[in-house]
């Protein structure tokens, strides 16, 4: 059933097992969202990874019908760099995986990203990008129609306060293919980018995900048995009492806007510089006359984020 109220949706993926509580929380939530597809990029892992771990998410929830493309194996014009040390060989360590029922859609992803944009009504279709922008940007540069086209975008990306996660300046997302970022921030699209200012205040603390394996359905403990995996590189590297729950801070944002705040402000992505690349420099304080592109969130409710998946994920 799709509600009145529902947005229409495209989540760009690399799962990942935040990516998946992302998808989790976003099947769970048909009111805000109606989510046209989900395309998968290479990125925490190869795509034939990410895309077989998107249908096994479906299926955990209990959504054969969800229709998941494979968009691009590689960055625009860069070698593709993995995170398997965060994620596991899978991407979704933790959980029992299986070969899900759900076959792969034939259409290619970017392919499917063009032409839902050019189908569906103007200003409809909100993208959410929860790994590299790979898709996002080879869909632009093949078919630039598209581009105003889409309602808004809101993404996983960057990091400015926080600085980097993959590289002392770089966040991951943005760092696999920082031409691509610098594309889609260019592209004068309504932009909401979570950077991890942002997702290291969305801590899976111990009760937090007990609470999730508690529920009484499959998506609880599968969830819980994913965290368990994740935070653990996390919490090895900063001494943090849980690993920082990232993509779904994005389909959080659709649902609960409120939960969140930051400014409206100009961002560039590092291209060139070997040292900073992929670097998101964000003119937090206003210092430069650059035009204002994104709201780059800074503050999170984290007790009122933990609290909204858990309901949601309840209902699955
Ligand atoms: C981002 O990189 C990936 O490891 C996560 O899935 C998230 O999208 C955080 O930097
Ligand atoms: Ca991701």
């Amino acid at each position: 059933m799709t509600y009145p109220t529902a947005r229409k949706v495209i989540i760009d993926t690399d799962p990942g097992q935040d990516d998946a509580v992302a998808i989790l929380l976003a099947l769970a939530s048909p009111e805000e969202i109606d989510l046209l597809g989900i395309t998968c990029v290479a990125g925490n892992v190869p795509l034939s990874r990410t895309e077989a771990n998107a249908r096994i998410i479906c299926e955990v929830a209990g959504r054969n019908d969800v229709k998941v493309f494979a968009g691009r194996a590689a960055p625009l014009s860069r070698a593709l760099v993995t995170a398997e040390q965060v994620h596991g060989k899978t991407g979704l360590d933790g959980p029992e995986l299986f070969e899900p029922a759900i076959l792969l859609q034939p259409q290619n992803g970017v392919d499917f990203i063009i032409d839902t944009l050019r189908t569906e009504a103007p200003g409809t279709v909100t993208l959410c990008p929860l790994g590299p922008l790979s898709n996002i940007a080879a869909a632009f540069q093949a078919a630039p129609d598209i581009i105003e086209r889409v309602q808004e975008i809101v993404l996983m990306g960057g990091a400015y306060f926080e600085v980097g996660n993959i590289t002392p300046a770089a966040e991951f997302n943005i760092y696999v293919d920082p031409e691509a970022a610098d594309i889609v921030l260019k592209s004068g699209i309504k932009i909401t980018m979570m950077p991890l200012d942002v997702t290291h205040k969305a801590l899976t603390t111990r009760p937090r995900i007990e609470a999730l394996r508690a529920l009484n359905n499959r998506a609880g403990p599968f969830t819980a048995e994913m965290l368990d995996f994740f935070e653990r590189f996390d919490m090895a590297k900063y001494g943090s009492d849980g690993g920082p729950l990232h993509d779904p801070c994005v389909i959080a944002y659709l649902i609960q806007p409120e939960l969140f705040a930051g400014r409206h402000i100009n961002v560039e992505v590092e291209t060139r510089s070997e040292l900073t690349l992929g670097m998101t420099v964000a003119d937090w304080w206003g210092v430069t006359d650059r035009a204002a592109n994104a709201l780059f969130m800074a503050d999170i409710d984290a007790d009122g984020f933990f609290t909204l998946i858990t309901q949601r994920l309840a209902r699955l």
